[in-house]
């Protein structure tokens, strides 16, 4: 995607052909900072403290640390030590397990003399593997919306809200929930997004209003209460969501507060769809509410951050000194919620038929 007119991913592989670089997270929307990655470390600190977040873009940067871990030692001891380092950073999202799983399996299937060469080529392959899901998944949404234009008779855009970050910033390229309206504005669909604000750490009103902006796509923030009154009142025509896991059985675990959204859409008959690439399903976990919940610091509720007049960015306190807070980062959404899985492979009904019929190599 384009910031200021240059095309960027959210992390790449720097001239040096040896470090990583990505976007900051934690800087935005007030300042593009690019990070400097130069060590397993840094990597684990990066995933660990969202300068890269989101469920495919910690599993590309996983992928990245095992290979800068190499760089310490080509053991086997150091490789597991490593990879379960990295793992250990954010329990909820799959993508991160995934990648690091499909690293020691690459490695661990050549000679150590092969390790660096074969590693960096791994990494690369699962952030190229990542963008083409996500456009193709993006064509696929693309149609639903179009579907929906054309009901409204082409008279007004469609209205989409969506929930936290899953756009280009929460993964290589194209993003989740957001590629479907990337591709409809390619193909000249008029879209408006209701951007939810995502508290505690505000990914809509920091990234995803940041995306909107520098794409041209038209698009209101709103605080996380609002939707359901939206939807009352018909201004909503779908809402399109990321996962960071997907059960077997169509259940799908995101960013706290999907959970919400999903039911007022239920109530009010709105088409809830959520947005996915194969990565992002775990096939061994049956149902979402076993899947692992990650509980952050509470500070993250009881300070914001945010930009003074004078241009100066810093974080204040908003609840009374002593008060503690409880930090849930993510829920689980029912599959009975969801209308579809938008996948890289075509869209099916979230369930475990649904999800085999366009994943049959799972069948057992
Ligand atoms: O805590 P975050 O910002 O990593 O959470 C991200 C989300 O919840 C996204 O919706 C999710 O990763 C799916 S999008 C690619």
């Amino acid at each position: 995607m384009q910031v200021q007119g240059k095309p960027y991913r959210s992390l790449w592989l720097a001239a040096n052909g040896r470090d990583v670089e990505c976007i900051d997270q934690t800087r935005l929307p007030h300042n593009f900072v690019v990070a400097e990655i130069s060590t397993a470390e840094d990597a684990m600190e990066a995933i660990r403290d969202m300068w890269v977040r989101g469920a495919p873009l910690i599993g590309a940067m996983a992928a990245y640390g095992v290979c800068l871990g190499l760089h310490e030692s080509c053991t086997e001891e150091h490789l597991h030590q490593i990879c379960e380092k990295l793992i250990a950073c954010r329990p909820t999202a799959v993508n991160l397990q995934w990648a690091v799983d499909r690293m020691q399996r690459k490695l661990l299937s050549v000679e150590t003399s092969q390790w660096l060469e074969v590693g960096y080529k791994e990494a690369a392959n699962i952030c190229d593997e990542d963008v083409e899901a996500n456009e193709s998944l993006g064509s696929h949404g693309a149609a639903v919306i179009q579907e929906i234009w054309e009901k409204k008779g082409k008279s007004e855009p469609v209205h989409i809200l969506t929930h936290c970050n899953a756009g280009w910033l929460a993964t290589v390229d194209w993003g989740t929930a957001l590629a479907p309206v990337y591709k409809a504005q390619q193909l000249g669909i008029p879209v408006h997004v209701w951007v939810d604000e995502t508290r505690p750490r505000n990914q809509g009103a920091h990234l995803t209003a940041w995306e909107l902006c520098m794409a041209g796509i038209d698009h209101h923030l709103i605080v996380d209460n609002v939707g359901g009154h939206l939807m009352q009142h018909g201004k909503v025509d779908m809402c399109i969501v990321g996962t960071d896991r997907t059960a077997a059985n169509g259940d799908v675990c995101n960013k706290i507060g999907t959970y919400l959204k999903a039911l007022a859409a239920k109530d009010n008959n709105i088409p809830f769809y959520v947005a996915l690439p194969g990565s992002t399903i775990d096939w061994q976990m049956q149902e979402g509410l076993s899947i692992p919940i990650e509980i952050r610091d509470e500070e993250e509720v009881l300070f914001v951050q945010g930009q003074f007049c004078d241009g100066r960015v810093d974080t204040i306190c908003i609840a009374p000194e002593g008060t503690p807070a409880a930090n849930y980062a993510f829920d689980v959404t029912p599959a009975r919620l969801v209308t579809g899985l938008i996948t890289e492979r075509g869209i099916c009904s979230a369930s475990k038929e649904g999800l085999l019929g366009l994943y049959p190599e799972h069948l057992e």
